[in-house]
């Protein structure tokens, strides 16, 4: 059994996902628990505020320290095993497919959704694993990077994408080691003029592999010079 937390301050931007997600058999079969947690309700405040003005005089609003503190440590006491604990951050690493593999290796993992101005740094040196980006932009909420996140775990764990092979011959899958995937083609052969490769029409399943391998190289060389 996988446990996923979720720790927010909005429960309801999740819930469309849980109906909707083509991963919805997964949590249904319960092999994967995905759990929304209200950050509000582990307050000590006697009006239930999360968030106070920051130190240093800037404007805007900062997640305290308790509430994540106290949380985090509630989820750690029911999972009673290790837990990794995300925070995700416009200021953490870059998420890519190696960091999401690692990731889903863990049993128990945490995913922290900021808001306003961030949360207390005390917090991240207390209870964070690892703080993670989707981009050098920024966003309201940690909850779409958490959703992003989430549902790149996901499709990884065997069993949850209906052919786990599929998986594998995505862009940056085990097949395609770091590299794009390159071009697909469905019915009809033909589309205003544009025909359907004649190799992929060959049956000839070697020569398939090896157009596939040679134009992901080139995809991959002429798009992401990173990679
Ligand atoms: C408005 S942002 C705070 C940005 C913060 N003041 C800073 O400059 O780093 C509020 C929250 O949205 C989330 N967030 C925003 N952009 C993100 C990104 N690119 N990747 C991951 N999380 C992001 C984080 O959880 C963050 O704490």
């Amino acid at each position: 059994m996988i446990n996923i937390d979720i720790v927010t301050l909005f429960p309801e931007i999740f819930d469309q996902f849980f109906i909707s997600s083509p991963l919805k058999k997964t949590f249904d079969q319960g092999s994967i628990e995905v759990t929304i947690h209200q950050l509000r309700d582990f307050t000590k405040d006697k009006h239930n505020k999360v968030d106070d003005k920051q130190y240093g005089g800037d404007p805007g609003m900062v997640l305290m320290a308790q509430p994540l503190i106290d949380c985090v440590e509630y989820i750690e006491k029911i999972r009673n095993s290790e837990v990794f604990t995300v925070l995700l951050s416009p200021q953490g690493e870059r998420i890519n497919h190696g960091i999401i593999q690692k990731i889903s290796l863990s049993k128990n993992v945490i995913l922290v959704c900021g808001r306003y101005e961030g949360v207390d740094e005390r917090f991240i040196e207390e209870k964070v694993d690892c703080e993670l980006s989707i981009g050098d932009f920024i966003l309201s909420g940690g909850e779409l990077p958490a959703l992003i996140v989430l549902e790149a775990m996901l499709r990884l764990i065997p069993g949850v994408v209906g052919d786990h092979k599929s998986t594998l011959n995505d862009s940056f899958g085990v097949n395609f080691s770091n590299k794009l995937k390159g071009p697909v083609y469905t019915r009809p052969k033909e589309v205003r003029n544009k025909k359907v490769p004649d190799v992929l029409l060959s049956g000839d399943h070697k020569e398939i592999n090896k157009w596939r391998n040679n134009i992901s190289s080139y995809r991959t060389k002429i798009r992401r010079k990173d990679l």
